[in-house]
């Protein structure tokens, strides 16, 4: 039959459009088809001479072969990354600026190369390496080339965290040492990268670019293998920071290892993303988000849109449609221009994918795939649609990381939010919606760290990205990326927890010891009441046990109830159920500070006592701390309605929304130093956000938090929104870390109860905070953006406009 125009119309038919893989292919020629370490500026094998194959999933045929890292490799790369530390960090940010933009051109020039490269060693389409992936390198090294220049300026008080190990998945293999690589350098860190197994070659021409522009040896170092030396990275002594984007079963597993070390850490992991989609949306548009939700790199990303939630009325329409297109969808050779899906990366992804399928239809969803099939030569697999699913089933709870689509549906909003939150993941949304005030009402709804509204995987080097709860924690990405890969100056490093503190506090009761009067004032009557404070009211401890709490003259100042696992659980359910407080206004929020400030002035004398008395200080001393608890409390109801977010300059026509969210309940260890400075240095910020607390106060001197009971009785706070546990620090700090409904935990104490905590918060992956050692005392360090930093997280929600 001959082809005419109106023919083609019809069938949409269009030949093979193949990309030249020739450039690519000679540039693995030239390196004889195999590969060293990058480490300290220079090409070296193997120390064990161990290698293995990258193939290409399209192909099945070996591109090159690898070096397999060891012991002694890792070893030499951290050194060289120490080496070059101090040069590289102490170079004027103009300096790192111009190294960061250089690279930035070099990817750009050879973007063509790079994009190929991707494809033949992922098996994802030439369509995405060359528009999306590449140029989205390029443009994070540009941002960051920005950061650099301004990190002086713009990060007052903070530098680069040291040497820092970075570990990437091969999703999105250049993508992702851009993510982690651009913010590290720009912020004076080197860096140890090792790339994925399945997906060495671009990081490896990323090298060799960096050689080209002569980055000083040491300050990048790549090194390659499996999950082992990413394994002996996480667990060497020289690296003091870990950034990870994989999944969350390995995130776990460095949570683990990582805690107590010291070590900071960025978790960038698994999602199970909604794609809500209401009855007055634009059904088109929703049909080609989908395919960009799920169909992009063959579905293979962390937070792609794999949970369709459709409201009712339109759900069978809307299956319709997408099976429409999914036929029309082209599954073939990576390197043709006209395909819309390539190649799964490994055998071993395909068989996931396939045993996920098998399960979801063994439970009884009705499973759907295009009539046509998939090459058999490379590692392919259908876009595939389930309808009937159930919210509980396997499909619709575990991330199956391929083109599998699973739909829900759903009658109310409040209904589409619920079922959006039922996961454990918190890493995208997307909201479908012509209804603007519908869409922005469900988008803080809704636990995740990015929301799409009527669009779908908009990615930009200017906007945060990261997750929620299991999907991990920490951005990537703009202003809040940065902060990542920085600490502040007094920010010792590792290793110094608390029992090293030079407390400013003891050191007074030390200076003051000689000259202290027995008795600085009239004591107060002693408590004999131990209680806690839980959802607003004194309550007895579960187990009725109480401890004496003494000065250090040993005179019995009053006794406080020994809290258990019961209470913090009881304190937690107080917490939660207190939640609208995060909902509410911040000049709220911040009028109930000025009035726990007022109420504490009237008392101030008592309590500057009861401090003096418990920590053995004289009353002046006592008195200071009550004027830099007044001082605080001010702060935060300053800050309560001022912690505004941002919006973002990315390069769509709308605006993306970067929303300060509270992180829900925090529960707080609150250091031993400073009775009542110390609590109230952690509890006002957290509350001033929204969030709600469960407390332990400082074990040696507890009195301070327990009259305190009464001023908060008297100052409005909602019950619920502050709870106050007494007791073993460390028992109680890891009954908080290891409950699945508390949000987060900032512990201060000793290097043991620090790593306990890390530890145990892998269960549900709460973010944790160890403020360390510092003086409480310090307006810089003992208040302000840090800490609204870690009482908040950032959601960016993504707002195209336009007709
Ligand atoms: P993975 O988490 O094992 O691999 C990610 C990176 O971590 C690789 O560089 C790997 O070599 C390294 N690694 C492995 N074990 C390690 C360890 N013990 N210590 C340090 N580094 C280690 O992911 P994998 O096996 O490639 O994929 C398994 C599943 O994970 C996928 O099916 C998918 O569900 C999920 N995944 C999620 C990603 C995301 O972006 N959220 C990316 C890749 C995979």
């Amino acid at each position: 039959m001959t082809t005419t125009v109106a023919r083609i119309f019809e069938t949409m038919e269009w030949g093979p459009a193949p990309e030249a893989s020739g450039p690519a292919l000679e540039w693995l020629q030239a390196h004889g088809g195999e590969f060293g370490l990058f480490i300290g500026g220079r090409w070296v094998p193997p120390s064990a001479g161990e290698t293995f194959e990258t193939i290409n999933p399209a192909t099945r045929g070996t591109l090159a072969r690898i070096a397999q890292a060891g012991k002694p490799d890792v070893d030499a790369a951290v050194e060289a990354a120490r080496r070059a530390f101090a040069g590289w960090s102490g170079l004027p940010g103009h300096a790192r600026a111009r190294y960061l933009y250089a690279l930035a051109r070099e990817v750009q020039k050879h973007s063509r190369m790079l994009a190929v490269l991707e494809s033949l060693d992922n098996g994802k389409s030439i369509r995405e390496t060359r528009d999306l992936d590449i140029p989205l390198v390029a443009r994070h090294f540009y941002h960051h080339a920005g950061w650099a220049q301004l990190a002086a300026s713009e990060f007052p008080g903070y530098g680069p965290i040291g040497v820092v190990g970075q570990i990437i998945p091969w999703n999105f293999p250049l993508l992702m040492l851009a993510w982690k690589v651009a913010p590290a350098l720009a912020a004076g860190n080197t860096v140890v990268l090792k790339p994925a197994e399945f997906t060495p070659l671009t990081a490896l021409c990323f090298a060799e670019l960096a050689q080209h522009v002569g980055l000083p040896p040491g300050v990048l170092n790549v090194i390659t293998g499996d999950g082992g030396p990413g394994a002996l990275l996480v667990e060497h002594p020289g690296v003091d920071k870990i950034a990870f984007t994989g999944s969350t079963e390995v995130g776990r597993i460095i949570r683990k290892k990582t805690a107590g070390t010291g070590k900071k850490l960025t978790l960038e992991l698994g999602g199970k993303s909604p794609f809500i989609v209401f009855d007055d949306a634009d059904l088109d548009s929703v049909v080609e988000g989908v395919v960009d939700a799920i169909w992009f790199n063959q579905g293979q990303v962390c937070c792609a849109g794999s949970r369709l939630l459709v409201q009712e009325g339109i759900a069978a329409r809307l299956v319709a449609k997408l099976r429409v297109r999914m036929e029309k969808l082209r599954v073939g050779s990576p390197l043709d221009k006209a395909v819309d899906m390539g190649a799964i990366v490994a055998p071993v992804q395909l068989e996931r994918i396939r045993g996920l399928v098998d399960q979801g239809v063994a439970e009884g969803a009705a499973m759907w795939q295009p009539s046509w099939a998939c090459p058999t030569e490379g590692y392919f697999y259908p876009p595939t649609l389930f309808t009937d699913v159930s919210p509980a089933a396997t499909i619709a709870q575990v991330e199956i990381f391929g083109p599998v689509l699973v739909s829900m549906t759903f009658r109310t909003p409040t209904e589409a939010v619920a079922l959006a939150n039922n996961t454990p993941y918190g890493l995208a949304a997307s909201v479908w919606s012509e209804n603007i005030n519908l869409a922005l009402d469900v988008a803080p709804k809704i636990k995740a760290g990015v929301v799409w509204i009527n669009c779908t995987n908009q990615f930009d080097a200017a906007s945060g990205f990261g997750g929620y709860r299991e999907s991990g924690f920490g951005r990537e990405g703009g202003r809040e990326g940065m902060y990542e890969y920085l600490k502040t100056e007094w920010d010792g490093g590792r290793g110094t927890g608390e029992e090293a503190l030079p407390s400013p506090g003891s050191g007074t009761v030390a200076e003051a010891a000689g000259t202290r009067p027995s008795s600085p004032v009239p004591l107060p009557p002693i408590d004999r009441t131990p209680k806690l404070f839980i959802g607003g009211k004194q309550v007895r401890p579960d187990q009725g046990y109480s401890r004496a709490i003494r000065a250090s003259d040993g005179r019995l100042l009053g006794e406080v109830g020994q809290g258990n696992r019961k209470d913090v659980r009881d304190a937690v359910e107080a917490a939660h159920a207190a939640a609208a407080w995060g909902r509410g206004a911040g000049h709220l929020r911040a009028q109930i500070l000025y009035y726990i400030a007022e109420n504490l002035s009237v008392r101030s004398e008592e309590f500057a006592a009861r401090v003096a008395a418990q920590t053995g200080a004289p009353l002046p001393v006592g008195r200071g701390e009550l004027d830099a608890v007044i001082a605080r409390l001010f702060s935060y109801a300053a800050w309560a309605d001022k912690y505004d977010g941002a919006v973002h300059h990315v390069p769509i026509r709308g605006v993306t929304l970067a929303m300060h969210e509270p992180i829900g309940t925090i529960g707080i260890v609150a250091p031993d130093t400073h009775p009542l400075l110390g609590f109230v240095s952690l509890v006002a910020p957290a509350i001033a956000l929204g969030n709600t607390v469960v407390v332990v106060p400082s074990s040696p001197h507890p009195l301070s938090a327990t009259d305190f009971y009464a001023v908060l009785e008297t100052s409005d706070v909602p019950d619920g929104v502050i709870n106050i546990v007494t007791g073993d620090k460390d028992v109680l700090a890891r009954v908080l870390a290891e409950h699945m409904d508390v949000d987060a935990v900032w512990y201060c104490g000793g290097a043991a109860g620090g790593r306990a905590v890390e530890e145990a918060s892998a269960g549900n992956m709460k973010q944790t905070w160890l403020p360390g050692a510092r003086d409480w005392l310090d307006g810089r360090q003992g208040e302000g953006r840090e800490f609204l930093r870690h009482a908040t997280q950032v959601k960016n929600i993504w707002i195209p406009y336009g007709e």
